[in-house]
């Protein structure tokens, strides 16, 4: 009896920490995404992301080979931040910029993600006090700047025209439902 009691209050207690766990989780993720839900529609929320990310490649460029530790935490960072960043574009703007008739403008900016990964890939592979993980890191930035401009510039502007009001509400609150499953 008392045994099953015990049992009981123990499966009890488990759920409870379980939905706190839950919650804490939740809360987490509203706190990761704040900054991009606060930053506006969804071209303004993408643009401040693209600023947050060149901040890490700054702080990534200002390390010296010797600083091995830092070096893998802000490229863990950057990971995340763009691991993020393309969910939010490539399952919500660049399916609607292919909804909108832009199909080869979204299937450019979907494999130059391809090679944002590839990056990555090959920055993970690298010791972090190589002597070309910083060159590596300077060609990356190169590509992504090219890539951000472009979507800032030229893409994005035109999808805001070609959708409704209504629409481009739709999309925020879609981009940020993206975001939300990663943060
Ligand atoms: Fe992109
Ligand atoms: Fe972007």
């Amino acid at each position: 009896m008392l045994e099953e009691k015990t049992t009981r209050s123990f499966a009890i207690g488990a759920a409870a920490g379980l939905t706190a766990g839950l919650a804490a989780n939740a809360v987490r993720k509203i706190f990761v995404q704040a900054p991009t839900m606060m930053a506006g529609e969804w071209d303004a929320a993408l643009a401040a992301e693209h600023q947050a990310t060149l901040a890490i490649f700054d702080q990534i460029e200002k390390t010296e080979d010797k600083h091995k530790t830092r070096r893998s935490i802000l490229l863990t960072q950057l990971k995340h931040a763009l691991a993020k960043h393309a969910i939010e574009e490539e399952n919500a703007v660049y399916a609607a910029l292919r909804t909108h008739g832009q199909v080869a403008e979204a299937d450019h900016l979907n494999n130059d993600h391809g090679y944002v990964k590839q990056y990555l890939f090959e920055l993970s592979a690298m010791a972090t006090d190589h002597p070309q993980f910083l060159p590596k890191v300077a060609d990356f930035r190169t590509m992504i700047e090219q890539h951000m401009r472009e979507e800032e510039e030229k893409i994005f502007p035109k999808l805001r025209g070609l959708l409704s009001d209504e629409e481009n509400a739709d999309l925020t609150k879609a981009m940020n439902q993206e975001g939300l499953k990663i943060a």
